[in-house]
């Protein structure tokens, strides 16, 4: 079973700006079919309270900061998203939560799955029901 991840991406430090990137299969485990931003978001705002059932995810931030709460039906936790050349990967059946805004930042989301309003699980109970059935 995949484990959530806080993954150290390349990076090219220069004087005329750094650089980094993502390869599919690699340094993002899965083979990548979405990919969606958050912006405009107003500071200290909160997003993402639910889990996907299939959908496996990876998300930087670009710019500024946030919070990603991520919990197994047992154990919560914090990874503080700052810098732009570490990426967070999420296994399916996560509950997972964004919060902690700064003004002017931006969450770069990679997703395995196409989008299907099916695959989520917005309800906390639910969630834990399930998880704790062995049915996610
Ligand atoms: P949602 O995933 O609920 O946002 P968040 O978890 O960040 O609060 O998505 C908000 C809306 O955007 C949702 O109702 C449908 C739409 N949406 C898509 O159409 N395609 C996508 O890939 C995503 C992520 C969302």
């Amino acid at each position: 079973m995949k484990k959530v991840e806080l993954i150290n991406l390349p990076k090219f430090l220069d004087v005329r700006g750094n650089l980094s990137f993502v390869e599919q299969n690699n340094h993002i485990p899965f083979e990548i079919k979405r990919t969606y931003w958050l912006y405009d978001v107003p500071g200290g705002e909160s997003r993402g309270g639910h889990a996907y059932i299939n959908n496996e995810e990876f998300i930087i931030a670009l710019s500024g900061s946030f919070d990603v709460v991520v919990d197994d039906g047992n154990e919560k936790k914090v990874f503080q998203m700052n810098r732009s050349y570490y990426g967070l990967y999420i296994p399916k059946g996560m509950w997972r939560e964004i919060n902690n805004f700064s003004s002017n930042s931006f969450a770069l989301e990679f997703g395995s799955t196409e989008y299907n309003e099916n695959d989520y699980i917005r309800d906390y109970d639910t969630f834990l029901k399930m998880k704790h059935d062995g049915k996610i």
